[in-house]
Formats: C-alpha cells, structure tokens, sequence
C-alpha cells in the first residue's frame, strides 16, 4: 500500500511538476525579443558588416526597425509571431524569422536575389545602434565647375553585374575587354569600382582597400597604361549601402587620397547619410565633397546619387556635380528600365555640357531583357543625354550586347555636344514619341512601342517643329530611308524602338 501511495504521490508531484512546467512553458514559449540586437556577416573582402534588430515587444506583439548593414533603417512589416519565431519583411524585399535560442536569435533571411543567409544575432546596448553625430557642414557656396563631362561620360561599373563580389582582377579584366572589344574606341573610358572595395581605415584615419583590392594604384596605373581612367564610390554617411566605410568626417583626406591613387571620378552614394542628415542638408553634403575634390589637385570627375531627392537637378551644378542619379535603382527587366526611361521629361531642362541627369547604369547585356527591349534601353538612354555606364559582364557579351552597347550613330547622339536631353512629343496609346534637337541643325527621332502588339508610328513634321522635306536616316539598320514630306510612318515591334536622325535636306 505504502509502495502504491507513493508512486501515486509521485505520480502527483509528477503530474503537478509538469503541470508548472507546462505553464511556464507557455509562458516561455513567447521569447522575449525586446532590445537591441547586433548581426554580424562576413562580406566579400573579409569585411564585417553588422546589422540591428531593433525591437519592442508588449505580449505577443513585436515592432521595431532593422538598421541594414548600418545603412538604412527600415520598419518591420507586417511583424507575428510564428511557433515563437518572430517574422517578418523589409522594403528591400528580404524575409526574416528569428529564432530565440539561448539568449541570442539564429537569424534567417530570404534575399529576393541572394537566396537564403543565417546568421546569429546578439544583445547589444541600444546606444550601439545609433549613427553617429553628422559633421557640421558648411556654408552654401557656388563650386567652381570642374570643367569635366562636357558631354556625357561613358564607360562601365562593376555594380550591376558583379555587385559585391567586384575584385581587382574583375577590375582588370573589365579594362582589358573594354579596349579589346573596341567598346573603347567607340567612347567608353571610365572603369568605374562600385560598392564594396572599402576595408578599414588605419591609424591616422585613411581609407585601406579590402583584400580584394591588393592596390590600388597599382590597379589605377594599370587601367591608365590602357589609355582608360579609374573611378570610385563612396558616401557622405558613416556607411555605404552594402555597410561598407563611407566618407563621413574624412571628406578631404578621402579626395586627397582618391587623388594619390590616381581616381578620376567619384560616385558618391547617399545610403547611411539617410541616418544623419535631413533632405534640406543635401546640398551642404555634397559640396562638402566638391569642394574636397576640387581640392584634391586632380580632375575627378563628381556623381552623385542620391535617387533625385531634393530636386538635386536643381542644386547639382552649384556642388560641380557632373551627374546626379534621378531615380531609384535600375533593375534589370523591362518594366523598371521602361518606368525610368519613359519618366524623365520634366528634367530635360537641367541636363547639359559638365552635368547630367543620370537615370542610372545600362543594363544591356545582363540577360532579364530581349534584345529589342535592350535596343530601345539604349536608344532612349542615348535620347536623354544620360551617362552611359555599361553594368554588363564585358568578357562574356553576346554579339547582340556588343552591338548595341557599340553602336556609334546612337552613341553620336548621346554624346552630341549640343548636350539637349530628349522630351516626349508625342503620346498615345502604346507608342511615344522622343526627340531631341542636334548640334548640326538635325533631330534624333524615337519611336518607341511599349505595348506587346507591333503598331505603326508616325511622327508628323509639325510635332517635330521642322519645315519642308527632311532626309531620314535609321540609326540602328545604318540605312538612309529616304526625303520625306510632311510625316514619317514606321512599323514598331513590341517593347521595340525605331531611331531616326531627321535632318533638313540641302537646299
Ligand atoms: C545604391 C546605388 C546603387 C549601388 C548600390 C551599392 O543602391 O543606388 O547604384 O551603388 O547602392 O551598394
């Protein structure tokens, strides 16, 4: 009997022990996400990137913002909790779960392109994840131009192909292809390093390359030995976009050392200055960067890119800014390129000889669009006067990208020394219509269909503000088409261009 009350006592103790934990378990069972939480990730160049989860929880309901490799801080969206994981997105299409486990969370993220990355995330204080203080800026003040870019410049960046992994010999071997494909011949000059080439700054504060970049003179004589120039990125902020160094507080000492290596232009990425400064202070941030290049001693060539925040069109000049980007990031499909190409009307004014409206790098050649679709991005590109920035890998074109990207009578046009940007002048249905006027008295014409079925375009004469009869001459079959009286009709193919050069015939 004795034996059997205590293995029912112990059945009780048992019972009720399980019962606490059971209820404790419940109670557990909602970790406490509430804190600060760094993530580390090892990035290309053996450079450590961190990240922070900044969280609030009351019960079950958790809010907060990321700070992506200390660059942009982004609101959770649509936070929950699933089996006790916290879930979530950010702006950036990235998907996140973080699992509690053992007083720190295995964090999973979904890149909509990179695929899936994990990592673990640690309590930090909350200071931890402040920016630090902005530098104070100066005054405003005129920069005196520079003098570079009297037409638009041309040449490649690493980013939109290669992005993270760019690396001195990529570097190279873009220079190499850029001659050895004659793209050099047809313009292209600039071999431009994006993002992610940044390491540490050593004992007295100057910038050191990671160790994808070996040397970066070394690199820069190499590209001059090939009749090229070298460019470079960076950013007001602490960070650029990808959590690499940025300029902030180092302005001049970063010039004076782009100089020293023998940079010949800038692009200079607004990213974790989004932290800092408000829209209104812009303008001082980036003189503050055209005036240290114009101290450098060198002619360095100033991008800016800050996605046309601030009407930068407006004030660029005044910072001797050669190019501004007008738009968020370009991707590589026809609705983005389309969305950008087609939205650049109410700038055209800004645009001429030493500063440009940029609506961001080429994609030709990176395989989301066809070959028309391309044709058409590089024809409305050239239409806009825009920079013309090959994003493509130029070891590995197929003959399509090189003609296109090579194509000397639509290179002509976007480097016309008038510097006119193209507007629309005609729109209707699913064909618009682009010109711009020329140096030697001529017009470039676009005809562009942007819907999915071929549709015959007309551009009338007195839409195109020309009299009398005009030889048209087609700049992607390299052919003369003819004299033509009072309008010019033309089968489109979808998503498909046809450029003309419209020129007044001799008397
Ligand atoms: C921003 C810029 C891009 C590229 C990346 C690099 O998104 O707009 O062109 O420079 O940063 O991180």
């Amino acid at each position: 009997m004795k034996k059997v009350n205590n293995c029912i006592l112990l059945l009780l103790i048992g019972l009720s022990l399980e019962t606490i934990a059971f209820g404790q378990v419940s109670q557990l069972a909602i970790p406490n996400f509430s804190g600060t939480w760094r993530m580390d990730i090892e990035r290309a160049g053996g450079v450590i990137i961190s990240s922070y989860f900044k969280l609030h929880q009351i019960d079950t309901n958790v809010n907060g913002t990321v700070v992506i490799n200390g660059a942009v801080e982004l609101p959770l969206r649509k936070p929950h909790l699933d089996q006790a994981d916290l879930v979530f997105r950010t702006a950036w299409n990235m998907d996140y779960r973080l699992h509690h486990q053992d007083e720190k969370l295995l964090v999973t993220i979904k890149h909509s392109s990179k695929g899936i990355e994990k990592a673990y995330a640690f309590r930090v204080s909350d200071s931890e994840a402040l920016p630090p203080q902005k530098i104070t800026l100066p005054e405003l003040l005129a920069v005196p131009s520079n003098q570079l870019a009297l037409t638009p410049p041309m040449g490649w960046n690493s980013w939109n192909h290669f992005a993270e992994k760019v690396n001195d010999s990529i570097v190279r071997a873009a220079a190499d292809a850029l001659v050895s494909t004659r793209l050099a011949a047809a313009g292209y000059s600039y071999i431009n390093i994006d993002d992610c080439w940044q390491g540490y700054r050593d004992s007295e504060g100057n910038i050191v390359p990671n160790k994808k970049f070996p040397n970066m003179k070394a690199l820069a004589d190499y590209v001059h030995s090939k009749g090229l120039k070298l460019g470079i990125y960076s950013s007001p902020g602490p960070f650029t976009c990808g959590g690499y160094l940025g300029s902030l507080g180092h302005e001049e000492q970063d010039a004076k050392t782009y100089a020293s290596w023998g940079i010949d232009y800038l692009k200079y990425d607004w990213c974790s200055a989004s932290r800092l400064y408000s829209n209104d202070e812009l303008q001082a941030t980036y003189q503050k960067m055209g005036l240290a290049l114009a101290k450098s001693g060198r002619p360095i060539v100033y991008s800016l890119c800050e996605y046309g925040m601030g009407d930068v069109w407006k004030w660029g000049p005044k910072v001797a800014a050669n190019l501004w980007r007008t738009t968020g990031d370009i991707q590589d499909n026809w609705l983005s390129m389309s969305n950008i190409g087609f939205s650049q009307d109410r700038l055209a004014a800004y645009a001429g000889p030493g500063h440009w409206n940029d609506p961001d790098m080429l994609e030709v050649g990176n395989g989301g669009m066809t070959a028309t679709e391309y044709s058409t991005h590089f024809s409305l590109w050239c239409l806009l006067a825009a920079p013309l920035m090959a994003g493509n890998d130029l070891q590995k074109m197929s003959p399509s990208t090189l003609e296109i990207l090579s194509n000397s009578e639509v290179i002509a046009i976007d480097q016309d020394l008038l510097g006119k940007q193209a507007i629309t002048i005609f729109k209707e249905g699913d064909v618009q219509i682009l010109a711009r006027d020329l140096k030697d008295g001529a017009k470039a014409v676009g005809l562009f269909n942007t819907g999915l079925k071929g549709q015959i375009a007309s551009v009338s004469f007195l839409d195109l503000k020309v009299n009398g009869k005009q030889k048209i001459r087609d700049l992607w079959l390299h052919k003369d088409l003819g004299q033509f009286k009072s309008k010019f009709s033309v089968h489109v193919p979808p998503h498909g261009v046809v450029l003309i050069k419209v020129s007044p015939k001799a008397k």
